[in-house]
């Protein structure tokens, strides 16, 4: 067997208990080797419904080690699924071949989590298959609490968060992003759950303007004759603020390693009395300890302290065994 193989045979071992709840669940989407922290750097292998993607990120892997990685995966979950092999790296001439997009590749595929149902795709213009599966507990806490709920779901992609909390039952959610693209396959993913288009809307804007006319905060902008997209003051009892480490506009910076305040009080100025945000930091450098002290400090400091701030775990299927996880989730309540 290939020492990639073994590999991923034990990573699947170690995930037995995960797999079993999340089949019971209904789920189908979920990684099986997190390469970085169990031994296979620049691999990845998920689930996603009917697809098992091998990922690579640093040197491809030849078909043959795919095949053998692919077999071991069959032989550990018993499950037959259709193989994508996606490069993320810089192809060498000699696998150029293994990286033409297959049919299954560029198909629309179903996946489920629980009773939420995601649309992906392993290969499009853009990287990601169209889920982050390290975000499924944030997803399910806000299931948890979003029946009735007036939610805002900031830097949304593809609206998985809040077609989870619209399949939960929430009473609106509004989904924001600058990219167009990503709300188009937002708008499939509500439709596939059969979601009304009265409780669920896309914002093509930047979250910035959005964010500080929701908090009553003047936007700031790049020159005076920027036009953004207006938007009325209105109450949220959930937000969810999943922003990138780092991305510039025209309306500012988003940086959640030198500047988390400003995304996060905005946040808390727009909640409801007695609302809640579910907040995510993705930086590996960042310390879940020193986040959580900024953002208890900066709720301090714009008037609306935190009732409470409860870490969510990420699942084990992203295990980071030096205790400093990547992604980091945390629901406050204000
Ligand atoms: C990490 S993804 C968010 C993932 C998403 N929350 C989910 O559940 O899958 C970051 C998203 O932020 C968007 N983005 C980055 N900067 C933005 C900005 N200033 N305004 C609006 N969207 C932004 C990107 O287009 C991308 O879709």
């Amino acid at each position: 067997m290939h020492p990639l193989a073994t590999i991923a045979a034990r990573a699947i071992e170690r995930r037995h208990d995960l797999l079993t709840r999340l089949h019971a669940d209904g789920t189908d989407c979920y990684r099986l080797l997190h390469g970085i922290a169990e031994g296979a750097p620049g691999l990845t292998l998920d689930r996603y419904g009917p697809l098992l993607l091998a990922q690579t990120f640093r040197d491809p892997l030849p078909g043959a080690v795919i095949d053998g990685l692919c077999a071991a995966v069959r032989d550990a979950t018993g499950l037959d699924l259709e193989i994508v092999h996606n490069h993320r790296g810089a192809p060498s001439a000699a696998h150029v071949a293994d990286h033409e997009p297959t049919a299954t590749a560029l198909a629309e595929h179903v996946c489920r989590e629980g009773p939420v149902r995601f649309v992906v795709q392993a290969r499009h213009r853009g990287q990601d298959p169209w889920l982050f599966l390290d975000l499924r507990a944030g997803r399910r806490a806000v299931r948890g609490l979003a029946t009735g709920r007036r939610v805002l779901n900031l830097f949304a992609y593809t609206c998985g968060v809040g077609v989870a909390a619209a399949v939960a039952g929430a009473a609106t959610v509004q989904n924001v992003d600058f990219a167009q693209s990503a709300l188009e396959v937002g708008r499939r993913n509500a439709a596939a759950n059969g979601i009304a288009a009265d409780r669920f809307t896309t914002l093509h804007s930047d979250c910035l303007p959005v964010l500080r006319q929701l908090a009553g905060q003047p936007v700031q902008r790049r020159g005076r004759h920027v036009p953004f997209v207006r938007i009325d003051a209105q109450p949220f009892d959930l937000i969810v603020l999943d922003p990138p480490r780092l991305a510039r506009s025209r309306f500012g910076t988003v940086d959640v390693v030198r500047d988390y305040p400003s995304l996060w009080k905005p946040c808390l100025l727009a909640l409801a009395p007695g609302g809640a945000v579910l907040a995510t930091n993705h930086v590996p450098e960042v310390a879940e300890s020193d986040w959580h002290q900024v953002l208890r400090k900066s709720a301090e400091k714009a008037g609306r302290p935190l009732r409470s701030l409860e870490p969510i775990a990420v699942d084990d299927d992203f295990p980071s065994f030096d205790g400093r996880p990547p992604l980091k989730v945390v629901l406050a309540t204000v």
